[in-house]
């Protein structure tokens, strides 16, 4: 069996604020820093989405990348690009809007998207030095 892994890029820019309501004003600065802006601060975030498997041997192709990119594209770069990632997107409701958290929630909507057992690892670079990765475990 030879696994290939095919992996998809993407980007969008998003505005948020780390602020976790349960810990005081001056808990939430001590945590996040400057990330606890109240009035807002944004990232240019890259997606790079992986799935796993085995290419057709009558395509040669894994997926097709251009259905692959429009499944990301609806499920999560159209909901989140130039928006507030605290107040805009019903799917991060109530998340405290960390890199990690991101990549989890990305990774719940876009697994059922996904044929079973496709989707190997999401990253998210919320900047060049910081990058979240989850496979799902
Ligand atoms: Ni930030």
């Amino acid at each position: 069996m030879s696994t290939i892994y095919l992996t998809r890029k993407g980007h969008f820019a998003a505005a948020h604020r780390l602020h976790n309501p349960e810990l005081s004003d001056e808990e939430n600065l001590r945590i996040y820093g400057p990330c606890n802006n109240p009035n807002w601060h944004g990232h240019n975030y890259n997606l790079e989405v992986t799935i796993a498997g085995e290419p057709d041997p009558r395509t040669g192709m894994l997926c097709n990348l251009k259905d692959l990119d429009r499944v990301i594209r609806q499920t999560i770069i159209d909901q989140v690009d130039h928006k507030n990632l605290n107040l805009e997107v019903a799917f991060l409701d109530g998340v405290t809007t960390t890199v990690e958290n991101l990549v989890l929630r990305f990774w719940q909507v876009l697994a059922d998207q996904i044929p079973a057992g496709r989707l190997h690892e999401i990253r998210l670079y919320e900047t060049e030095r910081n990058v979240a990765i989850y496979r799902g475990e």
